[in-house]
């Protein structure tokens, strides 16, 4: 059997150790002696693994861009039954064509409540997203919420990797490459078509069902995230590359019915093999999950006057063929001293071309006095009007300018090149908040000459 309980998990993951660097190629073994020296695929590979490579872009993408890994694994994934169609429950997959695009300014609280045993994919819910995974472009946008580990199942996902963001409870992502842990202000990077499990890592209190982990998932169908270039900033800042994590080989072997789920062109497929393919001893190559802490965000900001673009907050970035039109980038609002002056300190109001789908993991959010809550959303449609309400321009308007230092919250935004267009659980959801538009009413007129 294959799963921990929550206190064992917790203990796991407390004792992690990680290897630093982002897009390195790194290399990890196991057991030692598992990894071979000097070449990929030796006649017979050490302690009688099976070697199989992973290839996350095709072969002869640039070097700069080309991500593969090689595994040695006690079976080759080539061993497995047929996979099966399953149900897809709350998961959706691009192109989405259940409801027609939508200009309005949309926001959700948090997803309620799951059932018990709700496991992290079965808990996964899709909001909505952009593009055709078969032609690997545009993104989706999932939620998650789980009050069980997985147990005896792994997950893949063929069509994107997955940016997973823990709004509520601690993550133990179990993967082929290793084990990763991610607690809520931390993300998590499964590229694609990595088999992982989760099992959480919320508190059981006097003997109740552990609280339930909640999260974001941003699955992103086109080319991998990268850390965004620096141009005038210079060599260091933003997410700085050191601070990035992947796991150290850790393997399990074990023997018995485990199932495997596949997402594919947005549906699942499911095959139970008679062993774990989390059976990898030793690794090496650039194609790697990690975990980065938020808190690590090296924030840039003005010391004169004016709000900067939010391009200024990205952590990562799926590029496009177009320089400077990302897919999807990944932001976050992170803790920062705001000192600029004769200056509207919150985010402006804003039209983009670009479609913002934002999210909160703790605190407050300084354009929003109220109704944006941690696990919540909100969705600003490519060309739509937003920008801070009522009550938070009447406060920036009149507010003191003295240096102000926001501590309280950490938000992030899913900022993508196309319009999202939502599923029909989305766009029908109880959860879906209604009076959105209010939180603009009474904007005075102030207008005079
Ligand atoms: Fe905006």
């Amino acid at each position: 059997m294959t799963g921990t309980d929550n206190e064992q998990a917790r203990k796991i993951a407390e004792g992690l150790a990680y290897q630093p660097g982002f897009g390195n190629e790194h290399s990890s073994e196991a057991v030692p002696g598992a990894l071979p020296q000097g070449r990929n695929s030796p006649q017979r590979a050490p302690l009688g693994l099976y070697a199989e490579q992973l290839s996350g872009t095709a072969f002869t993408e640039p070097r700069s861009a080309n991500r593969r890994s090689w595994l040695y694994r006690v079976r080759p994934s080539a061993a497995h039954p047929p996979f099966s169609r399953v149900d897809n429950g709350g998961l959706r997959g691009a192109p989405f064509t259940e409801t027609v695009p939508d200009p309005n300014r949309l926001r959700w609280n948090p997803l309620p409540e799951p059932p018990e045993g709700t496991d992290f994919l079965t808990g996964l819910w899709t909001l909505g997203g952009n593009g055709d995974a078969t032609q690997r472009t545009g993104m989706a946008i999932h939620l998650y919420a789980a009050n069980s580990s997985m147990t005896d199942r792994v997950f893949s996902d063929a069509d994107g990797e997955l940016l997973i963001v823990p709004e509520r409870g601690g993550l133990l992502l179990r993967t082929e490459f290793g084990l990763l842990r991610a607690e809520p202000g931390h993300v998590a990077l499964i590229p694609r078509g990595v088999r992982f499990r989760v099992e959480l890592l919320t508190e059981s209190i006097g003997g109740q069902s552990p609280t339930t982990a909640r999260g974001y998932v941003c699955e992103n169908y086109g080319r991998p995230f990268v850390l965004p270039d620096l141009g005038p900033i210079g060599a260091n800042g933003l997410a700085n590359a050191r601070d990035f994590l992947a796991p150290v080989a850790a393997y399990e072997d074990v023997e018995g019915p485990v199932q495997v789920v596949n997402k594919f062109c947005g549906n699942l497929w499911a095959a139970t093999y008679d062993h774990s393919p989390l059976d990898v001893v030793a690794w090496h190559g650039n194609h790697v999950p990690y975990v980065y802490d938020l808190r690590r965000f090296n924030v840039i900001g003005t010391i004169s006057y004016d709000h900067p673009d939010p391009s200024i907050f990205t952590v990562l970035t799926s590029p496009s063929d177009t320089p400077g039109l990302a897919g999807v980038d990944f932001v976050v609002f992170a803790p920062r001293w705001l000192v600029g002056e004769n200056t509207f300190r919150p985010p402006y109001f804003h039209r983009n071309v670009m479609s913002e789908y934002m999210g909160l993991i703790e605190g407050a959010y300084d354009a929003k006095a109220e109704g944006f809550v941690p696990g919540g959303g909100s969705l600003h449609n490519m060309m739509s009007a937003h920008g801070p309400d009522r009550e938070t321009f009447d406060r920036a308007s009149a507010a003191e300018l003295k240096p102000q230092k926001i501590d309280d919250g950490l938000a992030f935004m899913f900022e993508t090149r196309w319009p999202v267009t939502l599923t029909g659980q989305a766009a029908g959801a109880g959860h879906l908040q209604t009076g959105y538009d209010d939180v603009w009413q009474g904007l005075e007129r102030h207008y005079r000459r």
